[in-house]
């Protein structure tokens, strides 16, 4: 079987106000795993019970820990059994549930589903735009779409798509007239840019603007291995003064793709702005416009095909046609396959 994922990397695992004391299930990478806020600290646990392998995430909160629903051990947020109600009571060493090391950061619930010897917080991906922002403009969403998480990856990364399928993004042909320029960065993230104007404002910004008027426009995109992307929309009156960050009108966001199985893919997304910031009406327009992009036009069209590409996981085993949008998916693609290849290699060594 050839590996599909990435594993010493951290994942996003949930939006940080999904998580509770309540009990939170969700597979991840293939793993059925139990997350929830145990005072203050986070908790995550493999989904199994070590008795007959029961979800403890269908038991209940109890003495600080969760209770198995099937015959009642209690584990603690660290994995441990912390009560037997059969027999003398005694506790088995063996009787313990793995764990998985998590952080909150960026408003983020992130885990690392590798060794967990290589867990360094270090790694996680620099998102502060996220907390620096204004967080009255704070808007963010959760939904699981049936496809392979690449294809969320090249769907993010070749935005020439927006003009047909989001009608609140359509470029007017910004983001298909030119290659986007395509840089591998220092720390192995990659961007992938697309900058044209003077044309009319992007839709979603049109109402801050007299009809007519022209503007210069820029998306940027980062990419964080294996599929945790930043996503900045720049608008302003010049070329120049889109690299003006006190004037220009920036639309920050982070799409994170993180695999819940190789066909289904948990899809996280965070966005702020740095304009019209007490507009709270424009704060429930853009957070109601990218609900319709993700749900109503992302996530049927990918899932389409998905369903085309039938078990296949690799697209480039099928031969694709290319154009000139795919130039950063594809360069990501091919920097994912070497980062697997070589993580597959390491842990060969080890063994
Ligand atoms: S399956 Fe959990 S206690 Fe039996
Ligand atoms: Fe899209």
């Amino acid at each position: 079987v050839t590996e599909i994922y990435l594993r010493d990397v951290w994942y996003v695992a949930a939006l940080g106000e999904e998580l509770g004391e309540g009990l939170l299930r969700r597979h991840i990478l293939d793993e059925p795993v139990l997350l929830f806020r145990d005072n203050g600290a986070i908790a995550a646990l493999r989904d199994v019970c070590p008795h007959r392998f029961a979800p403890l995430s269908l038991g209940k909160r109890k003495n600080g820990g969760v209770e198995c629903p099937y015959h009642g051990l209690v584990f603690d947020g660290s994995g441990k059994c912390i009560f037997n109600p059969h027999g003398d009571g005694r506790i088995l060493p063996s009787a313990k549930v793995a764990t998985y090391p998590v952080a909150e950061r960026h408003g983020l619930i992130w885990i690392w589903m590798g060794d967990g010897a290589l867990a360094d917080p270090a790694r996680i991906p620099d998102l502060g735009f996220l907390d620096s922002g204004d967080q009255r403009t704070r808007t963010h969403s959760y939904q699981v779409t049936n496809a392979n998480y690449q294809l969320l990856t090249d769907n993010i990364l070749d935005l020439s798509h927006a003009d047909f399928l989001h009608p609140l993004l359509d470029s007017g042909g910004g983001t298909r007239q030119g290659a986007p320029e395509v840089k591998e960065l220092s720390d192995g993230t990659m961007t992938v840019t697309w900058t044209w104007g003077p044309t009319a404002p992007l839709p979603f910004l049109s109402y801050l603007f007299e009809p007519g008027t022209e503007v210069h426009s820029r998306i940027a995109v980062r990419w964080h291995a294996p599929a945790t992307m930043s996503l900045c929309v720049d608008c302003a009156p010049t070329r120049e003064g889109l690299d003006d960050r006190e004037t220009c009108m920036i639309t920050p966001s982070v799409h994170a793709m993180t695999p819940e199985t190789a066909y289904s893919t948990h899809y996280f997304f965070a966005g702020l702005r740095n304009f019209d910031l007490d507009n709270e009406e424009c704060t429930r327009m853009l957070a109601e416009g990218t609900r319709i992009a993700f749900t109503e036009q992302d996530k049927p069209m990918i899932e389409a095909v998905q369903a085309n590409m039938r078990d296949e996981t690799d697209i480039f085993a099928m031969k694709p046609l290319g154009l000139i949008g795919d130039a950063g998916g594809v360069r990501v693609r091919e920097k994912l396959r070497r980062l697997i290849g070589a993580e597959r290699q390491a842990v060969s060594a080890n063994q």
